[in-house]
C-alpha cells in the first residue's frame, strides 16, 4: 500500500526522521526533475538526515561548552600586533595538544586578544566532537567556594569530564576566596592524572599567580602540574578594544 504524503509525514515524525522531513519535497521534485535512480534519490535523502543530526549535535555540543561566541582565528587581525605568536596559537587550533593531554596558558595585557584566540581554540574542539567547558575562572571560583558540598561536587563534575576546559581570565579579580588556591589545584590535579587538557588565559605574569593564590606551597602545586607538559603563549601590544573604540568614535564623528 503506497502512503499519502500525509502518512508519510507522520510516521517520518514518528521515526524521529527530521532530517529527511524538512527535505523530502524538494527531494521529490528533484528525482522527478532530473530523472534521478531510486538509488540516487534514497542516498540524498539519508544524507539529508545524516546532515541534520550532525549539526544538532553540534549545536548541542556548543550550547553545553558554555561558549558566548563561535570565535575563529579567520576574523583575527595579525598585522595589529605582530609579536602575538601567530605560528604557537594556529598550532594550538589544531588541537593536537588536547589529543596529547597537554595544556596551554595565554598571558598578556588586556585586549590583546587571548580571550578571543581560546574560544576560537575552544569552538575548534566542539566541532571536533569534543566535550569542552568555557568557564570564566574567578567567577567559576567565586561559586565554588560559597556551594555547599553536594551543589559543589555538581559544579566540579563537568569542570573535570570535559576534554578540554577554558579557564577564561584568570585572576582577573585581584582577590579570589582563600579556599581557591585549593580549589583550583584540586581541579588542575585531578584534569592531570585524567590527562585531559586545559587551556588558561590571564593577565597576570605566572611569577604574579602566589600573589593572588594567597599560598606559596599550593602555587608551586599548580603550577607543577600546569607547566609539566604545556605551551605557554605571551601574547604583546596594545589593546584592540582602544581600536574599536577610536573607530566607533571616528564614525560618530563622521555622523555628526
Ligand atoms: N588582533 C585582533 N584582531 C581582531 N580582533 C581582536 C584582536 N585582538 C583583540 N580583538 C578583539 O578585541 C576584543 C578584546 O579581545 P580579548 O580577546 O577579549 O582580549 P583579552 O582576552 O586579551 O583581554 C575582542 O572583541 C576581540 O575579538
Ligand atoms: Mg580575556
Amino acid at each position: 500500500m503506497t502512503m499519502s504524503m500525509m502518512e508519510i509525514e507522520t510516521t517520518l515524525k514518528q521515526l524521529r526522521l527530521s532530517g529527511v522531513r524538512a527535505t523530502l519535497e524538494t527531494r521529490l521534485l528533484e528525482s522527478q526533475a532530473s530523472n534521478l535512480s531510486f538509488m540516487e534519490t534514497f542516498s540524498a535523502i539519508l544524507q539529508d538526515e545524516l546532515d541534520r543530526r550532525q549539526s544538532r549535535l553540534l549545536e548541542r555540543r556548543y550550547q553545553f561548552s558554555g561558549l558566548d561566541e563561535r570565535a575563529s582565528l579567520a576574523e583575527f587581525d595579525w598585522g595589529y600586533n605582530p609579536k602575538i605568536p601567530k605560528r604557537t596559537c594556529f598550532e594550538l587550533h589544531t588541537l593536537k595538544f588536547i589529543a596529547e593531554g597537554d595544556n596551554a596558558i595565554l598571558i598578556g595585557p588586556p585586549g590583546t586578544g587571548k580571550s578571543h584566540v581560546a574560544k576560537a581554540i575552544a569552538y575548534a574542539a566542539v566541532r571536533a566532537s569534543l566535550r569542552v567547558l568555557y568557564a570564566e575562572a574567578d567567577d567559576i571560583l567565586g561559586r565554588l567556594a560559597f556551594a555547599a558540598p553536594a551543589e559543589k561536587r555538581k559544579l566540579m563534575k563537568p569542570l573535570i569530564d570535559a576534554d578540554l576546559l577554558l579557564f577564561d581570565d584568570l585572576f582577573l579579580a585581584r582577590q579570589l576566596p582563600p579556599e581557591s588556591a585549593d580549589t583550583l589545584q584540586s581541579i588542575l590535579h585531578q584534569r592531570y592524572k585524567l590527562r585531559r587538557s586545559s587551556l588558561i588565559t590571564s593577565n597576570r605574569i605566572i611569577d604574579d599567580w602566589h600573589k593572588f593564590l594567597g599560598d606559596a606551597a599550593l602555587t608551586t602545586a599548580i603550577l607543577d602540574r600546569l607547566l609539566h607538559r604545556s605551551v605557554l603563549v605571551e601574547f604583546r601590544g596594545k589593546s584592540y578594544r582602544l581600536k574599536e573604540a577610536a573607530n566607533r568614535l571616528a564614525k560618530a564623528n563622521q555622523s555628526e
